[in-house]
């Protein structure tokens, strides 16, 4: 596999193949394993993760997913057969409605309820006013496609506390859980336990190679295992994703912290001078948007050519805007942002500017 390489040198983007390359992820994971490691079993990487997961999510049982896709529509699905209902709550802007081919329905049937504003959070009045008998409802924390926003705490309960008078589940795409924590500061079975069923990620925060635990009361769990043999995500031998995982879980989820404050370092270096505008203005999470005045695709070209020139990645995709001459993009603070400092960024982005401007 020699001589591929990637004009990555330094990136702000989380998922940047600067630290995830497979050599370097191949690394970690051997540190994790003795020649006496079984791939599966009890003892194996999946079921030391599940463990490891339910114990720290406060959960019975926890259980691995091929994606967090798969997880999330299983959890749904359940919780819909047990009720006898079809319907359940997201945000406008949920994984589940954006991303997913709207597989709830394809595959499952369930119908989505869009609640709320889509460039607002969720708030207790709009799930008030649904007013049809739900399966659940989904909370995502933080609402990645707003910023990283967070309802505060005492609002999040009040949120699931009106649902579940209406007999619906709660549960939380906890994709960025870790990130959520950071905010609430609270420990994460404090967070999860307001909910039935928890979805994590194990390849955002804990930058693994891909797949995603569901964690919930022991039947539910039994239950999700059916419907993800049913769905061919019962593989077995997952244990590279969850040593993976392990090894994010180790270390990168106590940096945490540190990772919130830089996002909160950086956005009031783009902020100090009003050419761009981060938001949420203080990052509450190590999660939050640039919006720039200037549009996509003059956006997109000026990171391209910054990228052929200095071998410098500062985003995964821009975002458009409703106005035309406006663009954003997101920077998840990780080990790969920790490497700009505040004022190099804020420089980075009037680059960005100056050249969208004369192309
Ligand atoms: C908030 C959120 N939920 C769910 C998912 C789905 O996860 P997966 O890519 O493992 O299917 C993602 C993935 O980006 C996400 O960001």
């Amino acid at each position: 596999m020699s001589g591929i390489s990637s004009p990555v040198r330094r990136s702000l983007f989380l998922h940047a193949p600067i630290r995830r390359t497979p050599r370097l992820m191949l690394e970690r994971m051997l540190a994790l394993v003795d020649d006496d490691t079984p791939p599966d079993g009890p003892d194996g990487p999946v079921a030391v993760l599940e463990r490891r997961l339910a114990g720290l999510l406060g959960k019975d049982s926890a259980l691995f997913f091929p994606s967090g896709t798969m997880a999330q529509q299983v959890a749904l699905r359940l919780h819909a057969d047990r009720r006898g209902r079809r319907a359940f709550a997201a945000h406008p802007q949920s994984h589940l409605e954006v991303w997913e081919e709207q597989g709830y329905n394809a595959v499952h049937g369930l119908w989505l309820r869009r609640t709320g504003d889509p460039h607002e959070l969720l708030t207790a009045r709009d799930l008030a006013a649904i007013g049809e008998p739900l399966a659940a409802a989904v909370w995502e924390l933080p609402q990645r496609d707003l910023g990283g926003l967070l309802p505060g705490w005492d609002d999040l309960r009040e949120q699931i506390a009106l649902v579940r008078t209406t007999g619906a589940a709660a549960h939380l795409d906890g994709a960025r859980i870790w990130e959520a924590q950071t905010y609430y500061q609270r420990p994460l079975d404090e967070i999860a336990a307001l909910f039935d069923t928890v979805y994590v990620s194990l390849y955002k925060s804990l930058q693994g190679v891909r797949g995603a635990v569901l964690a919930s009361d022991a039947a539910t769990i039994d239950a999700a295992r059916v419907w993800r043999q049913r769905l061919g995500g019962g593989i077995r031998d997952a244990w590279p994703l969850a040593l993976a995982a392990l090894t994010g879980l180790d270390t990168l989820a106590e940096r945490m912290p540190a990772y919130r404050e830089h996002a909160i370092a950086i956005a009031a270096a783009i902020n100090a001078d009003g050419a761009a505008r981060a938001h949420p203005d203080p990052p509450q999470t190590p999660l939050f948007h640039v919006h720039l005045p200037a549009p996509r695709r003059a956006v997109e070209q000026a990171g391209a050519d910054i990228l052929a020139e200095h071998g410098l990645q500062l985003w995964g995709r821009v975002r458009t805007n409703p106005d035309p001459a406006r663009s954003s993009f997101e920077i998840s603070v990780g080990d790969n942002a920790m490497d700009f400092t505040p004022e190099e960024v804020a420089t980075l982005i009037h680059e960005v500017l100056d050249r969208a401007a004369h192309l």
